[in-house]
C-alpha cells in the first residue's frame, strides 16, 4: 500500500531519511547565540520543504558542556540553554503532525562528571553505586593501572583521592565510563529508554556503542606500528582492549529489546568499525541495532574503485535482511564541501541520496556549508583544546551555526553567535539558496522528492555497473522502476557507455541542464557531474 510516497508495509527508518540538527547550532530564540528546542520549532518549514522524514537530534539533556552535551548530568530532563521538558514534547508533537520522526541522542557510555550517579560512585568504596562506574587501584608505582588513553588525548584515568582509586574515562576526565557490567547500571539505562520512549520519541541514535565494554582484565592495549605524527595520541595504540570488545552485542541486544517494547521504533548504533565488525551489530538476528552507521565515506578515499567496492563489500557482509545507510557528515568530522570541493560535495549528495541505505544528512550541508574559520580565542572544541593543531582535528568547523539568510548573524540569532559564521553567509544561506534552481539547496530538495517519489530509489536494490578511474555508476531497481546513476569523481571529462543506460531519461543532473536527456550508446559527463537516468 503506498501513501505519501511509501510503502506502508517498510519501516519507516528504511524508506526514510535522517536530518542530523545540533541543537547548539540550529537557531537561537533566547539571544544567547546558542540554538535552543523553540528554535528547532520555528525552522520546521525548513525540513518540510527538504523532505527529510527523521530528524536526530544530538544531545539536549542537562550537561556542564565540557564536551558539548555528551557529558549527561540528567539524562531525563532537557538543559536550560535548550529549553523546558514541555518544549522537548511540543517538538516531538509538531514533527509527528508534519509526519516526521525524532530520534534522540542516548549517551550510555559515560557520564558527566557531575552526574548524581558519580558523585555517589566517587565518594567512597562502599556506597551503593560503587560499582557503577570503572574503578581501578593505582599499578605498585602508584599509577595508573594500565596504558589505556583517552580518545581526546592524555591518559584515560582519572586519580580520586576520596576512593584512592582511579576511574578510566574514553573520552574527557569530565565524562566517567560507566561500569556496563553492572546490572543495576543496564537496569537504570534501559530506564531511561522507556522515559523517552513513553514520552513519544521515535528512536534512538547511541553514542559510541562499540566502547561500553572494555578488557575485564585490564589488558594494556598494543601499540599501533602505523601511527604518524598528524594523528591524534590515542593513535598511538590500538584500541582492542577498550572497544568493540566480546560481549558488547548482547548490551546492544538488550537496548533492542527496550526499544521493541515500543512498536516502529529506530535504534541506530555510532560506530567507526570496518564494514564486517560494523555488520556484526545488526545481530545474527537482527536483534541488535536497525542501523550500525556506516561512515565508510567519512573515513575512506572518495574514489570511484573505493566507493563501488564499499556498496558491494557492504551487501556481502550484511545479514540476510539488513539494511544499510550512509553518512556524508556530522558533528564530529569536517564538512563534505571541504573535504571534496563545492562540485564533488554535490556528486556525492547525489550518491547519498540514492544509494541503497538509509541517507543521514547532517544539518548545514544541504546548503553547502564549508569547514568554519575558528580563531584561536574562539575555539572551543576539548578534543582541539587538548591536542591543538591537527589536521581537520577541529570539531568547531563542522558544528558552525545554520545560515539562514543575509541578515545579521544569518538569521541564526540576534547577537554573535558562540561560534562564528562561515564567511560568504550572505550568499550561503536557505533564503538566497531556496531562490535558485542551480543552488545545492535546490539539488538536494530535488534529491529527496526524486527519492520519495520513487521505491527503486528508496527500497529498490542496487547493483554497481562501473566503478573505475573517476566513473561510477549503478543501478537501483524495484519492480518494473529501474534508474542508473552515473557519477564523475573526477574533474576530467567522461566518454562512456553504459548500456544498462542507454536509452533512459536523465531526469536529474548535479551540475544541471540535462533533464530530459535522452541517453544513447554514448554518454558524455562532464567533470564533477552526476545524472540520474531514469528506465522506467
Ligand atoms: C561521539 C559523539 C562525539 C562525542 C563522543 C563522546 O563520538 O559524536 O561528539 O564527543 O561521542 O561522547
Amino acid at each position: 500500500m503506498i501513501a505519501n510516497g511509501r510503502d506502508a508495509s517498510v519501516p519507516w527508518w528504511r524508506s526514510g531519511v535522517v536530518y542530523q540538527i545540533y541543537p547548539w547550532s540550529f537557531q537561537d530564540t533566547t539571544g544567547d547565540g546558542v540554538g535552543d528546542i523553540p528554535g528547532i520549532l520555528s525552522r520546521l518549514d525548513h525540513l518540510v520543504a527538504l523532505g527529510v522524514d527523521a530528524v536526530w537530534l544530538s544531545p539536549v539533556y542537562v550537561s556542564p558542556m565540557a564536551d558539548f552535551g555528551y557529558d549527561v548530568a540528567d539524562y531525563c530532563d532537557v538543559d536550560p540553554r535548550f529549553g523546558t521538558l514541555s518544549d522537548l514534547d511540543r517538538l516531538i508533537e509538531a514533527l509527528h503532525a508534519r509526519g516526521m520522526k525524532l530520534i534522540l541522542d542516548f549517551v550510555p557510555n559515560h557520564t558527566s562528571d557531575r552526574h548524581p550517579w558519580f558523585l555517589e560512585s566517587a565518594s567512597s568504596r562502599t556506597n551503593p553505586k560503587a560499582d557503577w562506574y570503572i574503578w581501578h587501584d593505582p599499578a605498585p608505582d602508584g599509577g595508573p593501572p594500565n596504558n589505556w588513553r583517552s580518545m581526546f588525548g592524555g591518559i584515560g584515568w582519572e586519580w580520586s583521592a576520596a576512593r584512592g582509586q582511579w576511574y578510566y574515562h574514553a573520552f574527557l576526565k569530565e565524562q566517567p565510563d560507566l561500569n556496563w557490567r553492572n546490572p543495576a547500571v543496564v537496569a537504570a539505562m534501559h530506564d531511561v529508554l522507556r522515559f523517552w520512549l513513553k514520552r513519544g520519541v521515535d528512536g534512538f541514535r547511541v553514542d559510541v556503542i562499540w566502547h561500553l565494554l572494555k578488557d575485564p582484565d585490564f589488558r594494556d592495549n598494543p601499540p599501533n606500528p602505523d601511527w604518524t605524527p598528524d594523528e591524534p595520541e590515542v593513535r598511538h595504540i590500538l584500541q582492542i582492549m577498550t572497544c568493540d570488545q566480546p560481549g558488547v552485542i548482547d548490551l546492544v541486544k538488550g537496548f533492542r529489546k527496550v526499544i521493541d517494547e515500543f512498536p516502529d521504533k529506530l535504534m541506530i548504533g555510532e560506530l567507526y568499525l570496518t564494514i564486517e565488525r560494523m555488520c556484526a551489530y545488526y545481530g545474527e538476528d537482527l536483534d541488535g541495532a536497525h542501523l550500525p552507521f556506516n561512515f565508510h565515506l567519512l573515513m575512506d578515499p572518495w574514489k570511484a574503485e573505493t566507493v563501488g567496492w564499499l556498496i558491494e563489500e557492504y551487501e556481502r557482509r550484511l545479514p540476510p535482511g539488513a539494511w544499510p545507510n550512509w553518512v556524508l557528515g556530522n558533528h564530529d568530522n569536517a564538512r563534505v564541501v571541504s573535504r571534496l570541493g563545492a562540485a564533488q560535495a554535490r556528486v556525492a549528495a547525489m550518491f547519498l541520496l540514492t544509494a541503497r541505505g538509509t541517507p543521514t544528512l547532517f544539518q548545514g550541508d544541504e546548503i553547502g556549508l564549508s569547514n568554519g574559520v575558528i580563531p584561536p580565542d574562539r575555539i572551543r572544541d576539548p578534543q582541539e583544546k587538548n591536542e591543538p593543531g591537527l589536521p581537520d582535528h577541529n570539531r568547531d568547523i563542522a558544528r558552525t551555526p545554520m545560515q539562514w539568510d543575509a541578515s545579521p548573524f544569518a538569521g541564526f540569532s540576534t547577537v554573535e553567535p558562540w561560534l562564528p559564521l562561515v564567511p560568504g553567509w550572505e550568499s550561503v544561506n536557505v533564503a538566497v539558496e531556496a531562490a535558485d534552481p542551480a543552488s545545492m539547496l535546490t539539488l538536494h530538495r530535488r534529491l529527496l522528492k526524486l527519492r520519495r517519489a520513487h521505491e527503486a530509489l528508496s527500497i529498490g536494490d542496487v547493483r554497481v555497473l562501473v566503478a573505475a578511474g573517476d566513473l561510477l555508476a549503478f543501478e537501483r531497481r524495484h519492480g518494473d522502476e529501474r534508474f542508473v546513476i552515473v557519477l564523475n569523481l573526477g574533474s576530467d571529462l567522461i566518454e562512456t557507455s553504459i548500456p544498462e543506460a542507454s536509452g533512459g531519461q536523465i531526469v536529474l543532473s548535479s551540475k544541471g541542464g540535462r533533464d530530459g536527456e535522452i541517453v544513447g550508446a554514448r554518454l558524455m559527463l562532464a567533470g564533477d557531474d552526476g545524472v540520474v537516468i531514469s528506465l522506467a
